[in-house]
């Protein structure tokens, strides 16, 4: 009996390439999932045959659609510009930057993943694990980046809990643009972009995975971003193979960290870094959430899960500490109501300190370039 895989790369030996090979042997095939009836694949292609490839595309997904047992499929048409990969800057300068070191990405490092025209920097806010307010780090942060004067762009890239309709209060879809482009939803002055607008909250995780890389592409070189100084992106959490090729796939110019004091968020917190270091993305620094909790009513200060424990990790690990963010109930409630603390008390202790931290990461920036490997830090 042969796998449903089998039939499905079968079929798609009979179907040519724009070039006459059969598809398999192209060598711009993902990996074929198929499960349950289910058949998903990407193919990679340069953006200048797109067209030809359009053709191929639709012919595989009829030529799959017809074999018996198979229910759904669906097959992703992924450009990549011209030099793919390896092509290590932007296509089209100039970015919006404007104090930003010359350090271009990709400068004496590894091949690194093509920027994003018109984007000056993108910084991903990721954490070892969930729950640790990765995300509301992530929103604030933008918005204290926007307010020190600079054009700021989000997108969340969280396949696991996409975070930003709820605490950006936003339920419409993107729109698209002739047909192929979409237009991001703005919020505060913001362009956003979620994979919570793309992916049904029901898509069952072994889906997820695959369908977020061609998603993720979309979402970076198929949005009218505009020109943007910086781009944060919200990642998933944890250090496994999707965040893994997240942070290869995307071209990020630094990682903030983002955990509790606590020694077990810590651990979790040194494999990102090392995961991050791993792909030459320099960790701009680590922040510490949910650190001293101030009581509403009396002022009391107490350390819930402790307090000062990512500043010394970041010592011994030899990065940055970008600011601690007290666990305040003002946050929780503004989040949950889709106003974040920085938008919606500016002049509040809560709104300087996302402040504080949004300018170490903007000088932190300006210094970085993408480094060599470093030494990779066994977690
Ligand atoms: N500093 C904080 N003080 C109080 N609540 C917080 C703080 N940071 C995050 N939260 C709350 O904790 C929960 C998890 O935060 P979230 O940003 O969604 O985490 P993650 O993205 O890491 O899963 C949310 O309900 C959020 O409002
Ligand atoms: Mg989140």
């Amino acid at each position: 009996m042969t796998s449903l895989k089998d039939d499905v790369l079968a079929a798609l030996g009979k179907i040519p390439s724009p070039e006459g090979a059969p598809l398999p042997a192209t060598g711009k095939l993902s990996d074929i999932v198929a499960a349950d009836g289910k058949v998903f694949f990407s193919i990679t292609v340069d953006a200048a045959t797109v067209k030809q490839w359009e053709t191929v595309r639709a012919q595989a997904e009829a030529a799959i659609r017809a074999l018996p047992d198979v229910k759904s499929v669906m097959v992703a048409l992924t450009a990549e510009r011209a030099g793919g990969g390896a092509a290590p800057r932007p296509q089209v300068p100039p970015p919006a930057a404007r104090q930003r070191a010359s350090g271009a990405p990709g400068a004496g490092a590894a091949p690194s993943p093509a920027g994003i025209p018109g984007v000056g920097a993108i910084i991903a806010v990721a954490s070892g694990k969930g729950g640790v307010g990765k995300s509301t780090t992530a929103v604030n942060l933008a918005l204290g980046l926007r307010d020190l004067g600079l054009k700021v762009g989000i997108l969340d890239a969280d396949i696991y809990g996409p975070s930003m309709p709820k605490l950006l209060a936003i339920r419409e879809k993107p729109e698209t643009i002739g047909g192929t482009r979409l237009k991001p939803i703005v919020r505060h002055g913001m362009p956003v972009m979620s994979i919570g607008f793309l992916i049904e909250e029901e898509t069952p995780m072994i889906w997820r995975g695959p369908m977020v890389m061609s998603a993720l592409t979309q979402m970076l070189r198929e949005v009218e971003w505009g020109v943007l100084d910086l781009m944060v992106v919200d990642m998933p959490p944890g250090t496994g193979d999707a965040q893994l090729t997240m942070a290869q796939q995307v071209p990020l110019k630094g990682a903030v960290i983002v955990s509790t004091p606590q020694d077990l968020a810590l651990i979790d917190a040194r494999r990102g870094i090392a995961m991050f270091r791993r792909v030459n993305v320099p960790v701009l620094g680590i922040v510490e959430n949910m650190s001293t909790f101030i009581c509403p009513h009396c002022g009391t200060r107490s350390d819930i899960f402790g307090h000062g424990g990512a500043r010394h990790e970041a010592e011994r690990l030899g990065v940055p500490f970008l600011g601690e963010v007290p666990l305040d109930m003002a946050i929780r409630e503004k989040s949950d109501a889709g106003q974040p603390v920085v938008a919606s008390a500016p002049d509040g202790p809560l709104a300087q300190c996302y402040r504080d931290i949004a300018a170490r990461v903007r000088d932190g920036l300006a210094g970085a370039t993408r480094q060599a490997p470093k030494i990779v830090i066994e977690a």
